[in-house]
């Protein structure tokens, strides 16, 4: 407050706020906000607007303005003006978080209709339903309270001393804030290492409404062999092989991508126009030094595999290349359900390249959007330098948007490597274009997607855990390995529970609670008749079947990717 009144007192003059329709208000610099100007065009103007936008980036209504500048009120119906009412509204569940777990806030961003707040919890027991009504009414509180949105700028030190208990936080101030002060907003008894803008006070937000989705990460036996991959560290320029050679004998690497290995490939020998185009794919292993503060479950890792491809072709090929890219994506996230928008985006001012080529480039990715026939957005200017890409994000179950899928031209790495083929007519100099495809992108992340958008309830073909057989007593537990083995041997990933110091039941309810799609318990009845008694994570009972046709029933449900394959069974 004292720096914003010494401002107000020594830097203030005479400012001009154009408003939308070209209409000029006089303002004072450092003293007028906003909202006052809101307030004097109409008080229903001021109370309906949600965020300011200054020169086009979005401002706190009460932030006074510091210069001539353009002026929009945003009111709920701009997209923009949304996010700020989401984020504001997670703000309100932190601090109702906060008071009743005492655990460290992490990210609370506002998502497409709603948002969320992540919290790391010691103990995640502590967490049950039974609290939201209670955590519903702090937040009501909390509204009625209308507690300000407070914008301060703070010593990094101080933050640090003030966020000792959480990790977290120290953490990001740590890697990302590399300036003495940073802006932090304090709402109530929070605050919040966060950029903003946000409303003008909780009283703004109506009302808010707690439910839980969380999901189970699995952990897996970790029983596949790792690899690790040594890679040459770099990729010589000719003038320098001899130390290059000195060096590749004495440094390597871990491999970060695939590209270069590929266009060496590639170029490995002489390539005729006949080969194009020629598609490489790859699922190796990558490696990424990330901060570790950026490191998040299995989204962000510094090993992770990718379903990476790289296609090289010839300039006219590129048209029906992306057609086939686009086809392929489509059928691969039909099979998981999943949604996707799509961004055409073209050529940056700084671009590397001849600009005709670009035009064409441009023109049949167009093309290959068009005849694919979804809806599509372009996005000018925001391709790479080096090429212009399609830009892919999936919605998860929670309405988070993710990038996964990659399809990026390549017009710079084929001259780098100098690669090159015999075209039809003969010239042994015509360069390929390179495209880089991947579909799922990182494995992990892809996984991580996954297990939130089934909620740790894997359908049947995608299940780690499809099978458990359950022994009645110790004198099944013969016949239970036996059946399980049978199991194993046909695809399936199946265990036995012998654990004689359980209860039939509880056995049950573990594998159920494990989600195990089908548990086969097994007594001396089905022992005698070389049979099993069927039922689900969801405990539908379907009763005695002979293993055979057990196996058999599950390798069609399978094979079909049912997505509940425990009803139909
Ligand atoms: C807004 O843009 C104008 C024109 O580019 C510039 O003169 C002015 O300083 C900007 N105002 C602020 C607050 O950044
Ligand atoms: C498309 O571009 C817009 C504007 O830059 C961006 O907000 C949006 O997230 C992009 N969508 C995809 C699918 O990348
Ligand atoms: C939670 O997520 C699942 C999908 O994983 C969805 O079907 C369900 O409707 C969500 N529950 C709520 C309360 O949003």
């Amino acid at each position: 407050d004292a720096l914003m009144e010494e401002k107000a007192a020594k830097d203030s003059k005479p400012i001009k706020v154009t408003l939308p329709d070209g209409k000029v208000v006089e303002a004072e610099s450092w003293k007028t906000t906003p909202y006052q100007v809101a307030s004097g065009i109409s008080q229903g103007l001021a109370d309906n607007t949600v965020i300011a936008k200054v020169n086009n980036s979005v401002w706190d209504l009460d932030r006074p303005l510091e210069d001539d500048c353009s002026l929009q009120l945003l009111k709920f119906d701009d997209e923009e003006a949304q996010a700020v009412y989401w984020h504001s509204s997670a703000h309100i569940l932190g601090e109702a978080m906060e008071k009743v777990y005492g655990g460290c806030l992490c990210y609370g961003p506002p998502i497409e209709s709603g948002f969320y707040y992540d919290m790391f919890l010691e103990n995640n027991d502590g967490v049950s339903s039974n609290d939201f009504p209670y955590l519903e009414n702090l937040c009501k509180k909390i509204i009625k309270e209308k507690q300000p949105f407070e914008r301060l700028e703070i010593k990094k030190e101080t933050l640090l001393e003030m966020f000792k208990y959480n990790k977290f936080k120290c953490r990001i101030l740590k890697e990302k804030v590399t300036t003495p002060t940073t802006t932090v907003y304090r709402c109530g008894p929070l605050i919040d290492l966060c950029r903003g803008p946000h409303v003008r006070h909780t009283g703004k937000i109506k009302s808010l409404k707690i439910h839980k989705n969380s999901s189970t990460y699995w952990e897996g036996k970790a029983d596949m062999e790792t690899l690790q991959r040594i890679y040459g560290i770099s990729f010589p320029d000719p003038k320098m092989l001899k130390e290059w050679e000195k060096f590749q004998e004495e440094t390597f690497a871990l491999k970060p991508m695939n590209c270069p290995g590929h266009c060496l490939m590639f170029d490995h020998r002489p390539r005729s126009w006949r080969e194009l185009p020629l598609r490489m794919a790859d699922f190796g292993v990558l490696h990424r030094n990330e901060l570790s503060g950026a490191l998040t479950g299995l989204t962000r890792v510094r090993r992770f595999q990718q379903d990476d491809a790289h296609i090289f072709c010839s300039m006219e090929q590129i048209e029906e290349e992306i057609k086939g890219c686009l086809d392929f994506l489509r059928t691969v996230y039909d099979v998981f359900g999943f949604t996707f928008k799509l961004n055409l985006s073209t050529r940056p001012e700084k671009f590397l390249g001849d600009p005709q080529m670009w035009d064409q480039a441009e023109k049949q990715l167009e093309n290959s959007l068009n005849e694919f026939g979804e809806k599509w957005v372009l996005n000018p200017g925001d391709g790479a330098f080096y090429g212009p890409k399609i830009d892919i994000q999936i919605k998860d179950a929670i309405g988070r948007y993710h990038q996964c899928a990659t399809i990026q031209l390549d017009f710079q790495l084929p001259i780098r490597f100098n690669l090159c083929f015999i075209g039809r007519d003969g010239d042994d100099q015509k360069r390929p274009v390179i495209i880089h495809r991947a579909i799922l992108g990182s494995v992990e992340r892809m996984i991580a997607i996954l297990t939130e958008s089934c909620g740790g309830k894997w359908p049947l073909w995608l299940s780690p855990r499809q099978v458990m057989v359950v022994p009645v007593g110790p004198t099944c537990d013969e016949y239970a390995e036996k059946v399980s083995q049978e199991f194993h041997s046909n695809g399936f990933m199946s265990d036995v529970d012998a654990d004689s110091g359980c209860t039939l039941n509880k056995k049950i309810r573990n594998a159920q609670l494990a989600q195990y799609n089908f548990i086969l318990v097994v007594g001396e009845k089905e022992k005698t008749s070389n049979t099993v008694n069927v039922r689900t994570r969801d405990n539908k009972v379907h009763g005695e079947h002979s293993v055979e046709g057990c196996i058999e029933r599950l390798r069609q449900l399978k094979a079909s990717r049912s997505k509940n394959a425990e009803e139909e069974f």
